[in-house]
């Protein structure tokens, strides 16, 4: 193993709130079932989230790099020069270092729950950038009220990129919230990069979910594996099957675990039963038209600066600035 570069540092912040024992004792027994989908990302699961992005099936993530890649300009002239350039979720991180070239931040902050990827994603692009600084927090941020302010360069913009439609995995009100969240942590001279997945041909959208190769399907199970190795749960992964359905009605793509059988499965300590066909909710995936995107963001407090698509309108990169950021801009004019 390599030293840490010296362009980075690890900070880890009080903020985990609940705990993957906690949040699955409380899915298991809710009805419907439901698992909270952040919890897919242990090592294999990151792995296989990779391998997903690389199905022909899964058009989110080459569809975000090719905007990205055709509007790298534009997106790099519309954000403030030297910006701290802040990711949650910042996972591997392959993503942000085209925009990292093009954009020239003086600092990057990555903000990830899981410490294994988050050190090396962040190491990986300590390297690759000498003269960036990097900060990487080991947090969930859904529970991150606050950035430790004093680890972050004072004076530069502050600038939010979320892309991947990680977003999609809030239901609409909690996207408002976080975005109002996010609001406080890059204040009114800050903005947000977000890339947001469009609705198109349920067709589509179910295959993306359930890709021929079955990688999805394994990705999915592999939250059982998970419980089975950290909490010492029974799952027996071949009394399950991966269901994807597209709800038309709520725009979202919604996965589920389904017991092939009535079965009882012990979890931390405690049996659960499981008719066959009843499910385990394990992740929405949320679609916006863009309209409907704004006009969510709008609720949230900002104004969309800049929307960049593809051809077909397959995926969003938006470029959101606090509303109260442009009236005090107007005020400051007059
Ligand atoms: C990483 C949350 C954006 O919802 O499309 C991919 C995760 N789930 N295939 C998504 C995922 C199934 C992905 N996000």
């Amino acid at each position: 193993m390599d030293a840490a570069p010296a362009n980075l540092a690890i900070v880890a912040a009080e903020c985990f709130g609940t705990s993957l024992r906690d949040d699955v004792l409380a899915g298991l027994a809710a009805r419907p079932k439901t698992l909270p989908a952040k919890w897919f990302y242990d090592a294999s699961g990151s792995e296989l989230f990779e391998a997903i992005c690389a199905t022909p099936e899964y058009y989110v993530t080459r569809t975000e790099l090719a905007i990205l890649d055709r509007h790298l300009d534009a997106i790099a002239a519309a954000l403030p020069p030297a910006a701290v350039l802040i990711e949650p979720g910042s996972g591997a991180g392959t993503k942000t270092r085209r925009l990292i070239e093009a954009c020239r931040p003086s600092a990057y902050v990555a903000i990830d729950i899981s410490r294994s990827m988050l050190e090396a994603g962040a190491a990986a692009t300590a390297r690759l950038f000498p003269a960036l600084r990097v900060l990487a927090i080991h947090a969930d941020y859904t529970r991150l009220e606050a950035l430790p302010g004093e680890a972050l360069p004072a004076g530069a913009s502050r600038v939010l990129y979320f892309p991947g439609s990680t977003i999609g995995n809030f239901t609409p009100e909690d996207t408002r919230a976080f975005l109002e969240r996010v609001a406080r942590w890059i204040g009114p001279a800050g903005s947000v990069l977000i890339g947001v997945d469009t609705r198109k041909d349920p067709a589509v959208l179910e295959a993306a979910y359930d890709d021929r190769a079955g990688v999805t399907a394994r990705f999915n199970l592999n939250l059982l594996a998970r419980l089975n190795a950290e909490l010492g749960a029974s799952f027996d992964l071949s009394r399950f099957r991966h269901r994807a359905r597209y709800d038309a009605q709520l725009g979202r793509v919604e996965m589920h675990l389904e017991s092939l059988v009535d079965q009882q499965v012990d979890v931390a300590g405690v049996r659960h039963a499981f008719c066959r066909g009843e499910t385990i909710h394990t992740e929405n995936s949320y679609k916006y038209v863009p309209e409907a995107f704004r006009a969510l963001a709008a609720e949230g407090g900002y104004d969309c600066r800049s929307t960049w698509t593809d051809e077909q309108q397959a995926f969003a990169i938006y470029h959101l600035v606090p509303a109260a950021g442009l009236a005090a801009a107007a005020g400051r004019a007059r």
